[in-house]
């Protein structure tokens, strides 16, 4: 019993000297103050011999991003309002046991593909993989074990604007998906209050990938009501109709008209009971991806949300051709989050950027194929201001 309690002891200590010695570097070769430290936490224990680390971002503006290696995830996210005050604006969990008694993707990195593939099946090169189906008879967000559930190799990176980088390498076959993946996923919080993700991934045979994160924001502060008074702005002419089980029918439709046209700002609540609407039926709500009116891989605004009562701003800009903009349908008040609140329907609000869902089934959609040799590369910038 002494020993075991020994070991425990000597393990802690090696931990904090490993911190001291991370934070000597950092300070010999940033300028950054001692609150720009990157603290580094414990946050549950993975198996008796794994622990999930947080890792806390600041920036001098008091902007404070947790996130873990057991999923990438964004824990919490403090955001200012109006009155300057930083409060919380992602829902989550308060330790890795939460997250482990499964919640739905708060705040995660997630992969090898990211939304559904149809029948959880696609051939490529000649060659059909399976995949399992964990949605209905569908394939989601990379499977039973997909990259919201591995633990990432974290390197923090102190400074004015510090860093997270994850890397993993995911196995020929694992989930079902061909070739050895390895991918490296950059949080950088900048000093204009942005959290910049930047995604890379390489593959040793062809494969299919579609990155992206989901984190479930509530701008309001407090994580306690719903997201219906936000306003949504989605620079998307087109979105992608799908079928009862949300996989695309293969049809681009004009927004123009539809409950789904934010090509000008409006209030969530405004038209997503509009069940007269078959889409809307179809997503319980809003469900789509919209694809984003500038085709390009430039860095371009896809959305931008405001919530009125609080003036927090939301923009979001990356480099992919569409977005997810999910209303937290499926939240129904089983979920015990963050101090102990529960959350309800439609509390959260994802914008998760992307390619379109079961590309590799539809010849028609942007190719989501990388092959050896080539970089899959992105970059997604959520970034918070204050409209008075
Ligand atoms: C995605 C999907 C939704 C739902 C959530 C998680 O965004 O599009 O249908 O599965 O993840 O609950």
């Amino acid at each position: 019993m002494k020993k075991r309690y020994w070991l425990v002891a000597s393990f802690w200590a090696g931990m904090t000297l490993l911190v001291a010695c991370e934070s000597k570097k950092a300070e010999s070769t940033q300028a950054s103050s001692d609150s720009l430290k990157i603290e580094q936490t414990a946050f549950g224990k993975i198996s008796d011999s794994t622990q999930a680390t947080l890792y806390t971002l600041k920036n001098a503006n008091g902007m404070e991003v947790k996130i873990s290696d057991f999923g990438g995830t964004i824990v919490s996210w403090t955001a200012p309002n109006k009155d300057g005050k930083y409060e919380d604006i992602t829902l989550g969990c308060d330790s890795l046991a939460g997250y482990q008694k499964g919640v739905p993707y708060f705040g995660a990195l997630i992969g090898r593909y990211g939304n559904r593939i149809a029948k959880g099946q696609f051939t490529l090169e000649g060659k059909t993989y399976t995949l399992a189906k964990n949605n209905g008879a569908n394939a989601l967000h990379g499977g039973l074990k997909g990259f919201d559930k591995v633990l990432w190799t974290a390197t923090p990176i102190a400074g004015e604007e510090p860093a997270l980088k994850l890397t993993y390498t995911a196995k020929d076959g694992e989930e079902g998906y061909p070739g050895s993946l390895s991918i490296e996923v950059t949080y950088t919080l900048t000093k204009d209050n942005s959290l910049k993700i930047d995604y890379k991934a390489t593959t040793d045979k062809a494969t299919v990938v579609n990155l992206t994160n989901h984190a479930y924001f509530n701008l309001k502060g407090g994580l306690n009501s719903d997201i219906l008074d936000h306003e949504v702005t989605l620079n998307a002419d087109k979105f992608l109709p799908v079928d009862n089980t949300l996989i695309p029918t293969g049809e681009l439709r004009p927004v123009a008209g539809t409950p789904f046209d934010f090509t000008k700002p409006f209030k969530i609540g405004a038209r997503i009971n509009d069940t007269k609407d078959e889409q809307i039926k179809f997503g319980l709500g809003y469900d789509h991806c919209w694809v984003l009116s500038d085709s390009s891989s430039n860095l371009k605004l896809a959305a931008t949300v405001t919530e009125p009562s609080s003036g927090r701003v939301l923009e979001v800009f990356t480099t992919e051709p569409a977005i997810q903009f999910y209303t937290g349908n499926f939240l129904d008040g089983t979920i015990t989050g963050k101090g102990g609140t529960i959350y309800k329907h439609r509390f959260g609000l994802c914008l998760e950027t992307q390619h379109y869902p079961d590309s590799p089934n539809q010849a028609k959609f942007p190719t989501t194929v990388l092959k050896p040799g080539q970089t899959y590369q992105t970059s997604t910038v959520y970034k918070f201001s204050v409209k008075k």
